[in-house]
């Protein structure tokens, strides 16, 4: 039987996901969006993909660009997640305003206090239905170490706790 989007929606809400923010574009001209379709593809070399809708700002500029980064985002980064999802109604570069941005091997703009970032070169895209998969191929990365995961479920933040205990 065919399942719907609603009950796929649904479903997808109980998935619980680490909150990046994906970025791309030069200096004045930067944008990005907040994004848990993220996750590691190959180490060997090391590759990861991203999950963007073509109404995304960012789309395009990626296209054009052939870069992006990915930032995993701490629970200090609630605003910064809010911002780039469009929530408080910024766009483009005003969404870099209130945090610190660097660029790593001259590449995508990378959140300084980032738990890790990985600035990505495109490889290759597949289009599927609203989406583009941007495979990146991984040019530079960064870890702070610092803070405990940002995390999306049931569609509210939240972050990870204590870990369970080991029998
Ligand atoms: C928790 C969360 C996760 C999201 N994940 C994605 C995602 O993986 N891919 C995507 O294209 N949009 C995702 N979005 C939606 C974008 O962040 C949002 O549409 C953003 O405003 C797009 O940028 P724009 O306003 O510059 O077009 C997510 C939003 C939230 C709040």
């Amino acid at each position: 039987m065919a399942v719907d989007a609603a009950e796929f929606r649904r479903c997808m809400r109980d998935v619980a996901g680490a909150v990046a923010v994906i970025t791309c574009g030069q200096d004045g001209m930067r944008t990005g969006l907040t994004a848990t379709a993220v996750c590691s593809l190959t180490d060997q070399p090391p590759m990861l993909l991203a999950c963007v809708n073509s109404t995304a700002s960012a789309h395009a500029v990626i296209r054009e660009t052939g870069r992006f980064a990915v930032n995993i985002l701490s629970d200090a980064h609630l605003p910064v997640a809010n911002r780039f999802a469009g929530r408080d109604g910024s766009k483009g570069e005003t969404r870099f305003s209130d945090a610190r941005w660097v660029r790593l091997e001259d590449g995508a703009p990378v959140l300084a206090e980032a738990m890790a970032s990985f600035d990505c070169l495109l490889e290759a895209e597949h289009c599927h239905g609203s989406h583009s998969i941007f495979v990146g191929r991984v040019q530079a990365v960064a870890a702070s170490g610092d803070g405990r995961p940002l995390l999306y479920h049931a569609g509210r933040f939240g972050t990870f706790q204590e870990p369970l205990a080991v029998l």
